[in-house]
Formats: C-alpha cells, structure tokens, sequence
C-alpha cells in the first residue's frame, strides 16, 4: 500500500524523504514522489518504477533544494502505474501538494462537483481530488487552514492518511487521518510525518500515533494537533523501543530471509514473559478465570497468512480447552452480519495492526458490544488501540513483504491463549502444562535446527523453480499448514499453487494430477498419518512427485516419498512452528532461483490499508 513521508527542519528535505520512503518499500508501491518548497515555489518529480529511478531522477535529493517536503510510494488503485498518477498531486496554481494513502471512496462525486466549478484534473487518481478541493476550502475561508482542512475532512469519504504543503505556508507541514496509519515524529533535527515508525527510526524514537480525525501541524521546531473540529488537542508521545537494526537487512540477501532466521528469537520473545512459575499467564488479558470459563465461543478474524495461524488456532483451541472456535476471513465477517452472542469472544489477528477488513471486522464486533482482543505486532498500530484487549507478538519489525517471523509469533499466541484457557477451565493437568511448557521451549533451538538444514531445500528447491503448479495437501493441522506453504510459494515465486485437505483430493482436486507434479504432503498428526499416506499412493500411483513433511520417527514414509524432510518431535499441537520453516524456505528459494523479486512480490502490499 502506499506509503507517505513528510519532513520539515533545518536539513536539506529530499534525501530525507528518500530515506524514508526506502524504509516503507516494503509495503509495496509501483511509483514514488516528492514535493519540496524550494524558498520560492513547491517542486515535484515523481516517475514510475523503483525508488532507484526517483533518486536517480533527483541525483539522490540534490536537485530538489529546500527543507520543507513530503514524499510518497504510490501503490495503485484509482488509475494504472504511469508517471501522470504518481503523487504527489498540485492543484491548478501549484501552489497545494498532496500525497495520499487510502482511498477516496465519493471521489467520483467530488470530482463532477470541482469540474462543474471549472477545475480541470490531470491524473486518473482519486487523490487529485483533495488537492482541488483543499484550493477550494483555502480560497473559500481566505487562507484558514485549519479549517480548510477539516472542510475537506467532512466532504471526503473513505480512508486517508494525507500529508500537505501549501507555498504560501512554507514553515509547515500539515497531516491527517482516517483509517489509514500516520505517524509524526519528533526530533531535534526537525520533525517528520510516516506511514510507519521504520521511516522516522533513524532520527527519533519520540513518536505519535494520529487518531482518526486528528490533524498534525508540524513546523521545524513544534507540532501541534487539532480534533476535527479543528480544536487545539494534547497528545503523548510514545518511546520506539525497537533497534533501528532490526530494520535493516544486517548482511542477508533479502529481508524474508533475515527474518526467517529471526524466528528462533521471535518465538522466544512471545513466550517467555508469559511464563511464570511454570504456568502460562497472560496477564493483558485482563480477563478473570470467571469470565474466561464464561465464554461460549471464539471468532478468529483476520487475513491471509493470519488467518492461517487461527485456523490452526481453531484444532488446539478445541482440542485443548474445548471451547468451540469458528475462523473467518475479515473480508467475508465483516459483511455477513455475524451472530455474535454474549460470552462470545472475537480475537482479530494481525502483523501491521492496520489490515482495513481486520479492522473493519474488529470495529464490527464492538459495535455489537462483544468483547475483542487483538494479537497484534505492531504496538500502537490502529487494532492495538482500538481492540478491548490486546496481545503483542513480539516479533519487531517485519519488512518482507511475505510474513514469516510474524506468522510464527502468531503461532505462538495461539498455543499461549489454548493452553492458558484450558489451564483455567481445568481442562489439562498440571503435569501435562508443564510437559506442553518443555516442548515450547524447545521449538527456537528445533527451528534453528531446521533453518540448518537450508541447502537441502535450496536443492529440492531448485528443481521447481520451473514448476507449473505445486499442490499442498495434508488433514488437520496439517491442512493448515499446508494453507500457508502454499501461500508462500505463490505469493514470491508465482507459481501457482494450492492447498487441499487431502481427505477432499478424491472429490475433484486430484484430476489436477499429472505426470510430475509435485505434491506436498504434510504428515505430523500421528493419528492421521495412515489416511494421509493413502492420499499419498493415490496422488503417486497419478505420476505426482512427492515431497513430504513428516515426524522424525516416521522414516517408514521414505518408503512412499520421493523427497522427505523431517522435524523433530513436539507435541502434536505444535508441529505447525516447526513444519512451517522448510516450507518457507522452499518458497524462498524458487523464488531465489526465478530471479523474483523476494521481498517485494509484484501487486502486493504488506499493509493492506483498504479493502
Ligand atoms: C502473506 C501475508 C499476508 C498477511 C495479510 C494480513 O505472506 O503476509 O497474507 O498475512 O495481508 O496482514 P496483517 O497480519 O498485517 O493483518
């Protein structure tokens, strides 16, 4: 999704706002921008492509003279990739630029009301609408800029996050928000406007998290807020406690490969302060055991590989503490007038905090007065604040556009919240607590084993990186698995593929089977290995290749598998953390091998900030 920075100080602005904008590529863009008030006039270049191009463009920032800017990675939605669409947009007189995140969704609207007026657009975006209409208000209130901008507030409808300069205020820079994420950031170099704190790290950890609504005025040594009413407002600002290096490559190739390697660490930042005298206690549940043996039903909601971890989270939360899970895509709950009752719980999963249909969902729940937490990793992002509850994964920044480390820290959420519930409702013995707390000790030192094993994969690997389609197929948890193998593979390497579960192959799916196609079967459930291995026969026996993910007992399998790789012994719940990790790796390194662009996959967003 796009990404927008501001800055304003006694520093030159340009190579600023590239370095900013650098730090948000991940959230995926097509085209970049910036606007710069040189002490007479605003400036724009923009162009399509890489941040490469605008720089090389700009001579790193040196053609674009002056400390006053705002910046922009557009990410398209209203009208294709083309150098006319990159932000930011002027108004008529050049004398408003704007750069967006959202979308603008009565544009069309605004759009006939401003040509009637005589305005006349040049791009096909959306956004453009907000720099005529700004003119508009500007004029209309004989330059009150407070209350041009909250004029623009009331009339567009959607989602925004907005940065603007006007030439005749050159000594500010100007945000606001709805829906889409902002942030200032307080320096004493000058202060700074980002979509994500990873843009601002490298001058300040002093950040504010805008609410909906809210409208920063930053000039070089002040920011100011106001409510949409365009009253004055106190705001905190919050300590970063992340390590700039913790968004930066550090010397790996790419950043999904830095990440995975950061799962070990992850995993035990999750849950070790959620142990405590050999007990799991999560005490930000704020939740007493009364009203925890209260509820009647779980709602997991999120998106893709979040969604994912909670329909894993569905088998161990039944499983465990026998309290009845139903997982929904975002997308889907929020518009199928779910029926939530009293006692029910709805948990939302998310890395950025900022996924638009989560969110949605989220505010959906509440809105029926049921009670919300969030498992969250980006800590005050929009579902932090806005959930009732909220449970971080501590996996720090995750920059990659395809979630590896954050999926795991969700992984382990999971296991912490099923396991805590079954505590309470006396659903398990302390002996088998403590014998579940042995094995989830153990998965950062298994996993580390597993990353070991990396050139192994690379050469099975290597040997796909042709692939037509690739099938994942497994029962249970092992579906679930399977679900975000494919889903890795997909998403970095384009190669098609799809998950199945592999009692379902029989009803259709496996005429997809052809000489050489490879299928990856999934076996970690003990219980099912005997109905897994028939769907394996079946698939060969149809000339399919099989790789197999398996338990490291279950040698017997090399019998019927053309590849196998095993993961070491850990309860049956926990398999997922670990049979993930070769999966990851595999999608890595056909896309390694197809020259794809691993970090940035084509069409994708790391944000998903609309719907
Ligand atoms: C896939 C991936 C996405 C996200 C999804 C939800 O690798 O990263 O499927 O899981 O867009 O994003 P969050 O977790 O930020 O809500």
């Amino acid at each position: 999704m796009c990404g927008i920075v501001g800055y304003i100080g006694r520093k030159q602005a340009a190579p600023i706002l590239l370095d900013g904008l650098s730090k948000l590529e991940y959230r995926g863009y097509d085209s970049a921008g910036m606007a710069i008030y040189d002490g007479t006039q605003i400036n724009i270049e923009k162009s399509t492509g890489r941040l490469k191009v605008l720089s090389e463009l700009t001579h790193d920032g040196s053609t674009m003279p002056g400390t006053v800017g705002i910046g922009h990675t557009r990410w398209a939605t209203h009208g294709e990739p083309s150098d006319k669409n990159a932000h930011p947009h002027f108004n008529e007189a050049r004398s408003i630029a704007v750069v967006h995140n959202g979308i603008i969704e009565n544009y069309m609207k605004l759009k006939n009301k401003l040509i009637n007026r005589g305005y006349h657009f040049i791009s096909d975006t959306d956004t453009e609408v907000v720099a005529h209409l700004l003119d508009y208000y500007y004029k209309k209130t004989d330059g009150n800029i407070i209350d041009t901008i909250t004029k623009v507030m009331h009339r567009v409808e959607g989602s925004y996050a907005l940065g603007i300069i006007f030439a005749e205020h050159p000594d500010k820079v100007y945000a606001l928000r709805k829906d889409s994420p902002l942030i200032v950031g307080r320096s004493d170099e000058g202060n700074l406007i980002a979509s994500d704190v990873p843009a601002v790290l490298k001058y300040t950890r002093d950040v504010y998290f805008i609410e909906n609504e809210e409208i920063a005025v930053l000039s070089e040594d002040a920011i100011e807020f106001f409510n949409s009413d365009g009253e004055p407002i106190e705001k905190e600002s919050k300590t970063i406690e992340w390590d700039i290096n913790a968004a930066e490559k550090g010397g790996y190739e790419h950043f999904m490969l830095k990440e995975m390697y950061e799962q070990p660490k992850t995993v035990r930042d999750t849950l070790t302060p959620r142990i405590k005298d050999g007990k799991i206690v999560i005490e930000e549940l704020g939740m007493s055991e009364e009203e925890i043996r209260a509820i009647n039903r779980i709602h997991i909601v999120a998106c893709g590989s979040a969604y994912h971890t909670g329909v894993t989270a569905k088998y161990i939360m039944e499983g465990l503490a026998r309290i009845p899970v139903e997982v929904d895509l975002a997308s889907e709950f929020r518009y199928r007038n779910p029926i939530l009752n009293k006692g029910d719980l709805v948990v939302i999963i998310s890395q950025s905090g900022e996924t638009a249909d989560s969110l949605a969902a989220l505010r959906e729940a509440k809105a029926q007065g049921i009670t919300t937490l969030g498992i969250v990793n980006v800590v005050g992002s929009s579902i932090a604040r806005e959930a009732d509850r909220v449970m971080y994964t501590w996996a720090g920044p995750e920059i990659a556009v395809a979630t590896t480390k954050a999926y795991s820290a969700q992984l382990i959420a999971h296991y912490l919240l099923a396991i805590y519930f079954a505590q309470v409702k006396g659903m398990v013995t302390d002996e088998e607590v403590s014998e579940m707390l042995t094995d989830l000790k153990a998965i950062p030192a298994q996993i580390e084993m597993l990353l070991a094993n990396k050139e192994h994969i690379q050469k099975i690997a290597n040997r796909y990186v042709g692939a037509k389609d690739v099938f994942f197929i497994g029962r249970g948890i092992d579906y679930a698995i399977g679900m975000e193998g494919s889903l890795k593979l997909k998403e970095i390497s384009y190669v098609h593929s799809e998950a199945y579960a592999a009692g379902e192959l029989k009803h259709g799916t496996i005429s997809l089977i052809e000489e050489g196609t490879l299928v990856t079967a999934i076996v970690t459930q003990k219980e099912l290995y005997k109905k897994t291995m028939s769907n394996i026969v079946e698939v060969r026996s149809r000339g399919a290749v099989v790789l197999a993910v398996t338990n490291e007992d279950n040698t017997e399998i090399e019998k019927t598998a053309d590849y196998v790789i095993y993961i070491p012994q850990t309860n049956k719940y926990f398999t997922n953390s670990l049979a993930i990790i070769p999966l990851q790796l595999f999608a890595y390194y056909v896309s390694v091998g197809k020259g794809c662009d691993v970090d940035k996959p084509r069409n994708l967003a790391k944000s998903v900030t609309v719907e």
